[in-house]
């Protein structure tokens, strides 16, 4: 495996890979890796020739006060990992490698990112966009790996790659689950003991607003109350926003009529939690 941490360089191995007709998969992520990156790096491992996998703690997705200082950070572990999954290209680029002095652009996608976790978290998706656009731009990808636990952020993506003609496939990847069902996150090493044990309410809530829909509910309202009940038996959790939404425009549903999506997000002490639930027609 290749450690790359100049664009340029990045740029360079993607233009000659093109010349040799080598499909390049790009899985892009902050570090940390856990399971569901692994799952990611399989995917792209099986249908790709080539597997670049970023690793960038990217500043301009973090908002005031989160907790872009103490992400955790752990390059030799995350570079065995790699390693392991038989990835070819490692990019790890600076925050000036990113960056530049003089970096001037932002790319926002409208619509998409107006609510649930771009409510809660002001700039966040221009962060992302602008990264993924950026890290297209260099790795130049055939397909790019997301994670459906980031419902909304790989609709985004989407989104994006197709306003902005950018020839990428974007694959979105199943959630991959703990043993009591929690989604993995990088983030859910912050969690204390207690709040661990907490933490499984949130994807019980969603399984119970999808049980529901199966039981022909059709009411956001009443869908919506039944996954807040379920939340509620969970002292340590506070609810941020639980919805039913068309699953492509993530706007809010006052009934389900075709496919939707059932987004949650919870925060229990400092530590947010989001998940979510596709319900098929
Ligand atoms: O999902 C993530 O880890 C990040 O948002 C991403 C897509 C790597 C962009 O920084």
């Amino acid at each position: 495996m290749r450690i790359i941490r100049s664009s340029r360089t990045l740029s360079a191995w993607s233009r000659h890979l093109h010349r040799e007709g080598v499909v390049i998969g790009l899985v892009p992520t902050m570090g940390a890796l856990h399971a569901g990156h692994r799952a990611l790096i399989r995917r792209a491992r099986l249908s790709c020739d080539a597997v670049v996998v970023s690793l960038f703690v990217n500043p301009r997705q973090f908002g005031l006060g989160e907790d872009y200082s103490r992400y955790p950070r752990r390059l030799r572990s995350d570079a065995a990992v790699c390693q392991g999954e038989g990835v070819d290209v490692l990019f790890v680029p600076t925050r000036e490698e990113m960056y530049p002095p003089g970096f001037g652009t932002s790319v926002a996608v409208q619509g998409l990112s107006r609510r649930w976790e771009g409510e809660r978290r002001p700039g966040h998706f221009e962060g992302v966009a602008t990264v993924v656009a950026k890290l297209c731009g260099l790795a130049r990808p055939h397909v790019a790996f997301f994670g459906r636990k980031d419902f909304q952020q790989a609709a985004l993506v989407r989104r994006l790659v197709e306003d902005l003609s950018l020839g990428v496939r974007v694959a979105v990847c199943p959630t991959v689950r703990d043993k009591n069902g929690v989604a993995l996150s990088s983030r859910n090493q912050y969690l204390t003991p207690a709040q661990r044990r907490a933490a499984p309410v949130l994807y019980a809530a969603l399984r119970a607003g999808h049980a529901a829909v199966r039981a022909g509910v059709r009411s956001a309202s009443r869908i919506r109350r039944v996954m807040r009940d379920t939340i509620a038996t969970e002292p340590l959790a506070r609810v941020e926003y639980l919805s039913v939404c068309d699953p492509d425009t993530l706007e809010p549903r006052s009934r389900i009529t075709g496919d939707a999506v059932l987004l949650g997000a919870i925060r229990l002490g400092r530590v947010r939690l989001i998940d979510n639930l596709l319900v098929k027609k």
